[in-house]
């Protein structure tokens, strides 16, 4: 074993994508995840007899469990993936979005600087707090803006985004004011294995190999960033080890696409990998909806810090990032069919009307 995390959030997505990774480089894992409608235990079932991956039901935002945790194991980082995370759902209902992301995030700041404090020199030196955070927070590009670099000014217009914005606030004040070693990270959209499929990439898949329509919003052409998952992964680790205490890592696919471009792309490959299926051309199945309220139009970011001192590069392109994703879909359908829980079917019924 060398050296132990303290992950929370990691029966998410991207969170779960992280664990797997940082044991197979040995790290021993404490995962501390609420296990909210996004946190699935089957994400991590591989670990299950893993004797140095520990799983604790909790919150970010209760205190005495963080202490106890950070006392108990002793951990070299924390890295905060713990969030609230769909727009769509924080137009819906902002309460949890202010509790989990602005609240949560202080209380873990709050003990991790009591924690940290009491470290021996050494291992103070090398103690980091990440934070996991968006893209979104820099608002919306126009079509020929430049890139978000880590020096454009804060925009958030979405309670996600503001949201992660508070909290992206509250890290850099613990660095600045209270000598944290905090690290924020802004990542643009991902996709991958694991994503829950009220997003737009495994929403589309799902439905598509279900005969159901393919909603997009408004006239389909926002864009963003896309970057496979285990290369914001990989750049995450980088972060952790290399990178400096105080600073902002942007992270990004250097991969624009419009929503329609990607829906169209994922009909076209599944028209390729089942043509015998009663739903081809799968694009017929495109349905044009409402437009999300606020809807960012354009997000593209500018990683080229990341790329140049802590030198990353993503290995995936979308072409062979989207084969991975669509593989896993396919290959996991027990996976599928947890996700598929009244959960799930409750909040497809609110937000498309189904
Ligand atoms: P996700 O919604 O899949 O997972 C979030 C996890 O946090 C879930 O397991 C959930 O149970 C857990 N959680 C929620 N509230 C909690 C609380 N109060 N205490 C402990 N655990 C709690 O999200 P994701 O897509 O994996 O995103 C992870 C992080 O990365 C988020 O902070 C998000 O803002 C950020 N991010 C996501 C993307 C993306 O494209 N998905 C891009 C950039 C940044
Ligand atoms: P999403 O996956 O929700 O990520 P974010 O809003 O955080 O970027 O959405 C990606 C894009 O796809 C966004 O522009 C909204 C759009 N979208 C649709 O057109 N239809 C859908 O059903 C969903 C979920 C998203």
């Amino acid at each position: 074993m060398s050296g132990t995390i303290l992950v929370t959030g990691g029966a998410g997505f991207i969170g779960s994508n992280f664990v797997l990774r940082e044991r197979l480089e040995k790290k021993r894992i404490v995962n501390l995840d609420l296990l909210t409608y996004a946190g699935n235990l089957l994400n991590l079932h591989e670990l299950n007899d893993d004797p140095d991956y520990i799983f604790v039901k909790g919150d970010i935002g209760d205190p005495s469990l963080v202490g106890k945790l950070l006392d108990d194991y002793q951990p070299e980082a924390v890295v905060n993936f713990a969030a609230e995370s769909h727009v769509d759902r924080s137009i819906e209902s902002p309460e949890s979005f202010v509790q989990t992301n602005i609240v949560g995030t202080y209380k873990l700041l709050e003990e991790t600087l009591g924690y940290f404090r009491r470290l021996p020199a050494g291992r103070a030196e090398r103690f980091r707090f990440l934070h996991v955070s968006t893209d979104e927070v820099y608002g919306s590009l126009g079509p020929s803006d430049p890139a978000f670099t880590e020096n454009t000014p804060y925009a958030p217009n979405s309670p996600y985004s503001a949201s992660k914005a508070g909290s992206d606030h509250l890290v850099r004040a613990y660095h600045h004011t209270f000598g944290l070693p905090a690290l924020i990270t802004n990542c643009s959209n991902n996709y991958g294995p694991r994503q829950f499929p009220e997003k737009l990439i495994p929403l589309t898949l799902l439905n598509a190999l279900e005969g159901r329509p393919l909603p997009v919003y408004g006239d389909g052409l926002n864009i963003r960033d896309w970057l496979y998952v285990e290369d914001h992964c990989r750049a995450l680790s980088l972060v952790l080890e290399k990178g400096k205490p105080g600073q902002t890592y942007n992270i990004g696919g250097s991969c624009e696409k419009t929503n329609i471009e990607i829906v169209k792309t994922l009909c076209a490959l599944l028209d390729e990998i089942a043509p015998q299926s009663p739903h081809v051309p799968h694009s017929s199945l495109i349905t044009f909806v409402k437009d999300r309220p606020g809807h960012d139009r354009r997000y593209a970011v500018d990683c080229s810090r990341l790329e140049r001192e802590l030198g990353w590069r993503a290995k995936e392109t979308f072409e062979t990032g989207l084969g991975k994703t669509i593989r896993w879909y396919m290959e996991n359908t027990q996976w599928v069919q947890s996700v598929k829980s009244g959960a799930y079917r409750n909040w497809i019924a609110r937000q498309y009307g189904e």
